[in-house]
């Protein structure tokens, strides 16, 4: 075999085994963090997270929702990240992106009872940041974040 055949089938083997399903794997990850160097992989997590619908969840209707980390540190981290009994985390404890596998992994709604399900990532969200805790604060008077749908999701 001529050298230029053999390195042809070597780039193909690459790009189509090693290559390619990591981009798509990449892209079934729904986050895009704004500061690169930083997520869970290397032992630290990103401030800023650009949420999306999981790719399974088809179109998206609304724009990407901005999370910062910093704008919340007045919580504890186990306020937002919990086990599967939803018991809070420590510090100590693995802390994972919310639709990560086993947990809020419902990509499609297939049923009014999927909807309601805290699987579906629509539903856990919106219960908990917009319901369960930025419309409470706000109606305890408390400083809160966005409640109105384009303040998350800007047009
Ligand atoms: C506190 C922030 C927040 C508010 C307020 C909020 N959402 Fe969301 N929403 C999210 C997050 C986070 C997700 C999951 C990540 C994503 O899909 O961007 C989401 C997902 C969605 C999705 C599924 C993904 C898509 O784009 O199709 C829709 C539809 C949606 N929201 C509509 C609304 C509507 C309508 C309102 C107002 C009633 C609203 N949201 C208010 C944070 C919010
Ligand atoms: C106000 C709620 C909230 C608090 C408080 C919070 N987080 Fe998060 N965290 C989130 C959300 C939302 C995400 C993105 C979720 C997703 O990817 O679906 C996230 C993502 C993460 C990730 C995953 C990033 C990655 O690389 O996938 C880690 C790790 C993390 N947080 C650790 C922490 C630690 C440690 C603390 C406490 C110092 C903390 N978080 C406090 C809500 C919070």
């Amino acid at each position: 075999m001529k050298k230029s055949v053999v390195i042809g089938v070597i780039c193909a083997f690459f790009l189509g085994f090693m290559v390619l399903p990591s981009l798509y794997a990449g892209l079934t990850y729904q986050h895009e963090f704004k500061d690169k160097n930083k997520s869970y992989a290397h032992g630290e997590y990103a401030d800023e997270i650009l949420l999306y619908a999981p790719v399974e969840y088809g179109e998206m209707r609304e724009a990407p929702v901005l999370f910062s980390h910093s704008s919340h540190s007045a919580f504890a981290c186990g306020d937002c990240h919990h086990d599967a009994e939803g018991k809070p985390k420590d510090e100590t404890q693995k802390m994972l992106g919310c639709m990560s596998d086993g947990c809020h992994d419902m990509a499609v709604a297939e049923t009014p009872q999927d909807r309601r399900d805290i699987r579906y990532f629509y539903k856990a969200y919106h219960d908990q940041c917009m319901t369960g805790c930025h419309r409470t604060l706000a109606q305890a008077g408390e400083p809160t974040g966005p409640t109105a749908c384009p303040d998350c999701h800007p047009k």
